[in-house]
């Protein structure tokens, strides 16, 4: 084995190099931090994306010149203003949310941001209305509960266009996924994220990486 030189990303160090690419890079409008900082107060859990996360959700958006895009997990709808940035005028981003409560809240998220008219939200359990939700997208961001990852993924690849990308958030689960003393919390969100990981990495019909951005992006171009 070749030595290369460590990473050593202390948990100090992996905040200053997101704040450096937020510093350097990331052009977060008023109305999108409003989303997030509001999102605690409004009794939502904080578990949006951080600001580098999802310029890099936009910037994908932008590679792969997606017009028709399928979110799995709204929450207050923060990384799907991201996305709506990324899109042409003509394009469309359906975002699936179990909670009422929660599409309420990006409803009015949407419209405060200016993205409404790109924006469809469908309420219910997301395994439900995938059922029913067939087309050539050109990219899937998967964000919700961990069990239903697998099967989301089994839908995206049945559903993104040759040339598209499925692209997943929590690849790392906060660095539980590898540390020797993991958050005990994270148990099962470890044990779901791995399987999915492998999954995706052993799937022939994909090309796919993790982007280590943030919390990392299972990032896979169907094949
Ligand atoms: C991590 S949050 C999404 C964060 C959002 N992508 C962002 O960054 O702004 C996960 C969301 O998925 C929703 N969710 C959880 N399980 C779900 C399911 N089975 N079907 C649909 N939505 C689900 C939760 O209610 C929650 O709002």
């Amino acid at each position: 084995m070749p030595q290369r030189s460590h990473l050593v990303f202390e948990p100090d160090i992996q905040d200053a190099l997101s704040q450096y690419i937020v510093d350097l890079y990331v052009d977060e409008t008023d109305a999108q931090r409003q989303i997030s900082e509001k999102t605690a107060a409004q009794g939502l859990p904080q578990i949006d994306l951080r600001a580098e996360e999802g310029w890099m959700l936009m910037f994908l958006t932008r590679l792969v010149q997606a017009k028709h895009v399928v979110e799995i997990g709204t929450l207050a709808g923060y990384s799907a203003t991201w996305i709506a940035r990324g899109l042409p005028d003509d394009g469309k981003l359906i975002t699936l949310e179990l909670e009422q409560k929660h599409a309420d809240i990006a409803r009015a998220n949407f419209k405060a941001t200016g993205v409404s008219d790109k924006i469809d939200i469908l309420v219910g359990e997301a395994g439900k209305t995938l059922a029913s939700l067939k087309g050539s997208f050109d990219l899937v961001f998967i964000d919700a509960d961990k069990e239903g990852y697998e099967d989301y993924l089994t839908w995206a690849i049945e559903n993104v266009r040759s040339g598209g990308l499925i692209t997943a958030h929590n690849a790392f689960q906060h660095g539980s996924l590898v540390a020797k003393v993991p958050d005990p919390a994270r148990t099962n969100g470890v044990k779901h994220m791995d399987a999915f990981n492998r999954r995706v990495a052993s799937d022939k019909r994909l090309l796919s990486t993790i982007i280590p951005v943030g919390d990392g992006f299972v990032a896979a171009i169907v094949l």
